[in-house]
């Protein structure tokens, strides 16, 4: 709704519009979304592709820089990716000093907030040499950081990056060496812990980037930005929802509970979670390739009774009316967090993962709004309801 009476800088026109559903905050051509169609394209190459051709560090390169590299800058972008993927000791004295059960996603966002007085060039943002390299300092040190996050909670000595390994590789490897888990060398595990993060690497302006848009907007460094970021990953309207399908899953406990399950879905009593999306009325293109990642872990790890449950609870509710006509289809957490379970990561680490491979997204949109001209800080209208003009009177009279 119009109200010029609140308009103080005087262009004539307030729009109430919260949440900025119908609002564009800035251009951007780094993600492509048509949600009617099912399509998600990052730099204009279909998620389908990317997936199942690409890595996720091509994909790393694609998001910052535009366009696919060349071999010589592909080797280029591994190699200093690689290189930068140690933190500095006393990060790891700050990540120690944290409480046994501290949640790895506040241990992540405060150590990513950290690195900024480590890496005090970082403010420099004028300087394109200086942003590449705070790019891939930050690509190449959040698996670290979320690794030890996660052994922190286990109470396990921090593992340091082995830089033979590949990116996800060693990810895997800074998480359960020296652990019991079996699974981790598997290359099936990896493909599917990359393409899982290829898939989630950037989703135009969602919560989390609009964060790091905000916060960048005042032109501070990116390792600020990027914990905002993280911030607001943290929220459960946002990067819990997959934690939320497996409480579900294990709730309804057998496929023979299914159908009084759906009921009480139909009569609004709960939420299918893992369905539905503000912005895909289709499928989301994102589940097929989960699904079928899921499949192949499975082969390594044995399969799941959840899994169980999962396929069929899809089966009935895409032939299910109520959910055909409300457009109801799966989103891409309806899968992710079976994976991750079965690769015995517990539920608070989930969107720890979905961090890391959110990274290059938050850190491709921070480079695109630090080169727009037209951006300003962000720094939204408001519509005031509140009183005006009262007079102070102090605390011995009015008493
Ligand atoms: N189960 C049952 N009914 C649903 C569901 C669901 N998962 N989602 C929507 N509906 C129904 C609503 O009750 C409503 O029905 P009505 O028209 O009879 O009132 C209709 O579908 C439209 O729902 P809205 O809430 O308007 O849809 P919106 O686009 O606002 O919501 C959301 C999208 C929040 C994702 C919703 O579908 C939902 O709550 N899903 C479950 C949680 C979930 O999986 N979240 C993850 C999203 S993906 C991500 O964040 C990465």
């Amino acid at each position: 709704a119009a109200d010029p009476a609140t308009d103080e800088e005087g262009s004539g026109l307030a729009v109430y519009d919260p949440g900025f559903v119908n609002t564009a905050s800035c251009r951007s051509s780094v993600t492509f979304i048509d949600g009617d169609k099912g399509v998600l394209e990052y730099r204009g190459y279909p998620i389908e592709q990317l997936a199942e051709k690409s890595s996720f560090l091509e994909v790393s390169y694609l998001l910052v820089h535009g366009a696919l590299p060349t071999k010589e800058e592909y080797d280029a972008w591994v190699h200093e990716i690689t290189f930068h993927t140690f933190v500095h000791e006393n990060i790891k004295e700050f990540m120690q000093g944290f409480r046994y059960d501290a949640h790895p996603m506040g241990m992540l966002m405060a150590s990513v907030g950290a690195m900024s007085t480590f890496y005090p060039d970082a403010a420099n943002i004028s300087d394109p040499d200086n942003r590449r390299l705070q790019i891939i300092r930050l690509i190449a040190k959040m698996p670290t950081l979320g690794a030890w996050a996660f052994r922190h909670a286990q109470g396990k000595p921090y593992v340091y990056p082995d830089n033979d390994l590949s990116y996800t590789g060693n990810f895997l490897s800074m998480l359960f060496k020296m652990s019991e888990s079996k699974y981790a060398s598997d290359d099936r595990i990896e493909k599917a812990l990359d393409t899982l993060f290829i898939l989630h690497a950037d989703h135009e302006q969602n919560a989390s980037a609009n964060a790091v848009r905000s916060v960048g907007s005042t032109q501070v460094d990116p390792y600020s930005s990027v914990a905002a970021g993280v911030g607001a990953l943290f929220g459960p309207l946002h990067g819990g929802a997959n934690e939320a399908v497996l409480r579900m899953l294990r709730r309804i406990g057998k496929v023979e509970n299914i159908p009084a399950f759906i009921e009480g879905v139909k009569a609004g009593n709960e939420r299918l979670m893992g369905f539905g999306h503000r912005v895909y009325k289709n499928y989301d293109p994102r589940a097929t390739i989960i699904k079928q990642q899921a499949l192949n872990v499975f082969e390594v790890t044995g399969t799941n009774p959840l899994l169980n449950i999962a396929m069929e609870l899809e089966k009935i509710a895409l032939e299910d009316e109520y959910f055909v006509k409300r457009k109801l289809y799966p989103n891409v957490d309806f899968y992710s967090g079976l994976i991750y379970e079965a690769l015995e990561f517990p539920p608070e680490m989930f969107t720890v993962l979905f961090a890391i491979g959110r990274t290059p997204g938050w850190l491709s949109q921070w480079l695109e709004l630090v080169q727009d001209k037209e951006q300003k800080i962000a720094r939204p209208k408001q519509i005031y309801t509140g009183e005006r003009g009262l007079t102070f009177v102090p605390r011995d009279v009015r008493w």
